[in-house]
């Protein structure tokens, strides 16, 4: 209801929020729960932590006058001695209830199988000492989803300390850190000199690491080129080929399982993910972790198609990287978005050794963020 209360020329009162005036947009409305929440004074300098707790209201809030002075609209709230003061630029920036802007939901560029030479590189040593270096780095992670850290340090150090310049190691149900050679026991297949197809890592993990950093120490083997496919270049083409596949890929999950003396890991995932704009985000796909489908059977008549044709589109001329790694190099991608394997290998003909871990997409997002933007507590 519009009780129409007139406290200035600028202000209406109603019954559960104020219209106010403002620079360019005219009469704008705003709740009073939210203007209340969203006081200025709700946030402590310090800890720049809401302080104001809404739920310690005894009664819903509600204004006793309110008016405009200068570029503020000044809140005297009834009930509770206080006043607000809400500059009028911070009320146009929720005005229309959309999202608050955020500098790392960057639009994704896809790449194709020619893409090595000009794979975004940045050496580890000037990264470590260039913060605007790794926003370039960190930018380039989320634009187009793999990166090369060239000039490591040979050492598990070196390693750690790259991870830390974007956010944390993140561990897995196998540790902190794996390391791909050769085994006489092989738990993995990438643990054995046999070709490893185009996967994202640990699907069976609810929530599977974001970004993989693959650490190349050694690299003199016969074969053993390493593959990679742009996840989001692949299912985009897919989706204009064969829209029913892409639906069914997108809507519907899957089993993936990894298991083995004493683990029994199991997850449930979309083979094509989409974010909050609907647009292609990323892959969970690894045929050596896909469980036996426990779908309708009729289902998998339409489902299994779909698959196999996106699988071999992974595959394809169009979209996959071969290339040899070198010692010293650090491959770095979108573990959600990258399909990476390699090629078989002859295990007597030299040395292969990666060492590998993960670190989580959230936390290189926050960094970049707090590397580029002002924030509004600085
Ligand atoms: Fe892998």
């Amino acid at each position: 209801m519009d009780t129409g209360v007139l406290n200035s020329s600028r202000v209406t009162l109603q019954e559960k929020g104020l219209e106010v005036a403002l620079p360019d947009r005219g009469a704008t409305y705003f709740n009073y729960y939210w203007l209340r929440d969203n006081c200025p004074t709700s946030f402590d300098s310090a800890t720049r932590e809401r302080q104001f707790d809404i739920f310690h209201l005894s009664q819903p809030p509600r204004p006793a006058n309110a008016s405009v002075e200068g570029d503020k609209l000044v809140v005297s709230w009834a009930n509770e001695n206080h006043v607000s003061q809400y500059p009028l630029t911070m009320l146009a920036s929720y005005a229309d209830g959309t999202h608050r802007p955020d500098p790392a939901d960057l639009p994704r560029k896809a790449w194709f199988s020619d893409h090595y030479p000009s794979i975004a590189r940045f050496s580890q040593p000037e990264l470590m000492k260039s913060p605007e270096k790794v926003a370039e780095w960190i930018k380039a992670m989320i634009v187009e989803g793999l990166t090369i850290v060239t000039d490591m340090p040979d050492s598990n150090e070196g390693l750690t300390e790259t991870v830390k310049l974007m956010g944390h190691v993140r561990s897995t149900f196998f540790g902190e850190f794996f390391d791909v050679r050769t085994y006489i026991n092989p738990t993995n297949t990438a643990y054995t000199a046999k070709a490893l197809e185009l996967h994202t890592d640990t699907p069976a993990e609810e929530h599977a690491p974001g970004i993989q950093f693959l650490h190349c120490r050694a690299n003199s083997v016969e074969g053993g080129l390493s593959i990679y496919s742009d996840g989001v270049a692949v299912a985009n083409d897919f989706r204009k080929i064969d829209p029913e596949g892409f639906r069914l890929l997108s809507e519907i999950d899957i089993p993936f399982y990894c298991e083995h003396d004493t683990y029994d890991m199991r997850s449930r995932q979309r083979v094509i993910e989409l974010d909050k704009h609907g647009e292609v985000s990323g892959l969970t796909i690894s045929q050596h972790m896909a469980d036996i489908f426990d779908l309708p059977q009729t289902v998998l008549d339409d489902y299994y198609p779909a698959f196999c044709r996106f699988g071999k589109m992974l595959q394809d001329d169009k979209y996959m990287m071969r290339f040899l790694m070198k010692a010293g190099e650090c491959m770095v991608f979108d573990n959600h978005r990258i399909v990476h394997g390699r090629l078989a290998y002859s295990a007597t003909s030299g040395d292969r050794y990666l060492r590998g871990c993960y670190a989580d997409r959230e936390e290189m997002r926050s960094t970049y963020r707090a590397l580029t933007t002002e924030g509004r507590f600085k």
